[in-house]
C-alpha cells in the first residue's frame, strides 16, 4: 500500500497552489427547517483544511449533501453548510452556486493564497454517480480543473464509485487527508488481530443492510449483540412474534441461519419497549421479547436487556458500535441506546462508533465524545471497510 499523505503534501509546498479537496459534509438537515442538526462531519474535516490554509494553498472542497437526483435540488443545498464551515474555521469560505458551471469557475478562480471555496452539492450534476463512465469521466475532468493536486478526506463516501471520490484522483496528484488516514488506521486494527474478547454491538432498522457485515464478523468476534429494529427479525427466528415491530420477512431464514452457525455468539434483546404507535407521545410498556402484543411494535430494547448487553460489554477488550438500539430521536426510546453508549465509553475497551446515526446518537445524548476511542465518520463505508471490501475511493488513492 502506497497511499501519499497530506504531509506529503505539504512538505511539496502548497503556497499558492490550488488544492482540491474532496470532504463528506453530508451532515443531518432538519426536516422542517433545515437546519444541520449534528456538525461532526464538519468538525471531522477541519485538520487537513486547517493545514492547508495555514500552508497557503488556495483550497476548493467538494462535497454531496443527501441524495438529489442528478438536479439542482434546494433543499440539498451546501450553502448552510458553507456558512457553518466558515464558522468553524474561523474564516470566510466562498460558495460557488453551482459544481462545474461559472459560478465554481469564478470562485476558484478569485481564491487568494489560504483561502477556502465550497462547491455546491456534486449531485446537482448528474456525472457525479453516473455509472457511465464516459458521464462520470467528463465530470471528472472539469472538477479536476480546479486543482493541481488532489486531497480525498471523505471517508464517508470512499466506498463510492463516483467522480469525486473515484476519477479524480486518477487525473491529479492525489493524497489522503487527515481524517481518511485515522479512520483507515483504526478500523484496520479491527480487521486485523483486534485485542479479545472482541464484541459488537449492531443495531439500525434493516438485517438486509447489515448482512454482508455479520457474515463478515461473525467468525472474528466473540459476541454480537443485536439491538434496533433488525432485531426484530432476529426475534422472529427465534420463533417470537413480534406485533407490528419491523420485519423483514424474507430474512427470517437467513437469521435463523446465522444463529445455528455461531450458537451463543449472538445475544438478542430479552425485553423490548414497545408502543402502540410510532410517535413519541404513543403508549408504550416494556414487554418480554417473546411477549409482544399483536397491535404493538418495538421502539427500543428494554432495561433487562441494557444491564444484560452491559455485561457482555464488560471485560471486552474492543468494541465496535454500528446502530441506535432504538428510535434515540423520540425521548422515550432512547434509553437503550444510552444505556448501551454509556456501557461501551464505560468499558475499558478499545471502542470504534462507526456510522453516522451511531457518531450522531452519541452526541445528540449529550455523551462525552472523548470517552470513545474513534467516532467514524463513515456508516456505509466504515461497514464495508470491515467486510473486507475493495472500497473505490481508497483503491484510487492506493494507485
Ligand atoms: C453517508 O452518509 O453514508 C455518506 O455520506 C455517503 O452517502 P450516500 O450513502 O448517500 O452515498
Ligand atoms: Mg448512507
Amino acid at each position: 500500500m502506497s497511499i501519499r499523505t497530506l504531509d506529503d503534501l505539504l512538505a511539496e509546498g502548497v503556497s499558492g497552489r490550488r488544492v482540491l479537496v474532496r470532504a463528506d459534509l453530508n451532515v443531518p438537515l432538519d426536516k422542517q427547517t433545515g437546519a444541520i442538526t449534528d456538525d461532526g462531519r464538519i468538525r471531522a474535516v477541519l485538520p487537513t483544511l486547517s493545514a492547508l490554509i495555514g500552508a497557503g494553498a488556495k483550497v476548493t472542497v467538494c462535497s454531496h449533501l443527501g441524495r438529489p437526483k442528478g438536479a439542482p435540488d434546494p433543499q440539498f443545498s451546501l450553502r448552510s453548510v458553507a456558512g457553518r464551515l466558515g464558522e468553524l474555521l474561523g474564516a470566510p469560505v466562498h460558495f460557488a452556486t453551482d459544481t462545474v458551471g461559472d459560478s465554481a469557475r469564478s470562485t476558484v478562480e478569485a481564491l487568494g493564497d489560504g483561502e477556502v471555496a465550497l462547491l455546491e452539492n456534486l449531485r446537482f450534476n448528474a456525472g457525479e454517480t453516473s455509472k457511465d463512465e464516459a458521464e462520470r469521466a467528463s465530470f471528472a475532468d472539469q472538477l479536476a480543473g480546479f486543482g493541481e493536486a488532489y486531497v480525498d478526506d471523505a471517508f464517508g463516501a470512499v466506498h463510492r464509485k463516483h467522480a469525486s471520490v473515484y476519477d479524480v484522483p486518477a487525473r491529479l496528484p492525489h493524497f489522503a487527508g487527515r481524517l481518511v488516514l485515522r479512520e483507515v488506521e483504526v478500523l484496520s486494527t479491527l480487521t486485523g488481530e483486534p485485542e479479545r474478547p472482541y464484541v459488537v454491538v449492531l443495531g439500525g432498522s434493516k438485517v438486509s443492510d447489515k448482512l454482508a457485515v455479520i457474515e463478515a464478523l461473525l467468525p472474528k468476534v466473540d459476541r454480537l449483540l443485536i439491538g434496533g429494529g433488525m432485531c426484530f427479525t432476529f426475534l422472529k427466528a427465534q420463533g417470537h412474534e413480534v406485533g407490528t415491530s419491523l420485519l423483514e420477512e424474507e430474512m427470517v431464514e437467513t437469521c435463523r441461519n446465522l444463529m445455528e452457525r455461531a450458537p451463543g455468539k449472538i445475544l438478542l434483546p430479552v425485553d423490548v419497549v414497545a408502543a402502540d404507535a410510532f410517535s413519541p407521545d404513543a403508549t408504550h410498556d416494556t414487554v418480554r421479547a417473546d411477549g409482544i402484543p399483536s397491535h404493538r411494535l418495538g421502539l427500543d430494547i428494554g432495561p433487562e436487556t441494557v444491564a444484560g448487553f452491559a455485561a457482555a460489554l464488560k471485560g471486552a477488550r474492543t468494541i465496535f458500535w454500528n446502530g441506535p438500539m432504538g428510535v434515540f430521536e423520540m425521548a422515550p426510546f432512547a434509553h437503550g441506546t444510552r444505556g448501551v453508549a454509556e456501557a461501551i465509553a464505560g468499558s475499558g475497551a478499545f471502542t470504534v462508533v462507526g456510522g453516522g446515526d451511531s457518531a450522531a446518537a452519541v452526541r445528540a445524548l449529550g455523551l462525552d465524545e472523548s470517552s470513545f476511542g474513534h467516532i467514524s465518520t463513515g456508516g456505509g463505508a466504515s461497514l464495508e471497510y470491515l467486510e473486507g471490501k475493495t472500497l473505490p475511493g481508497i483503491a484510487a488513492l492506493e494507485n
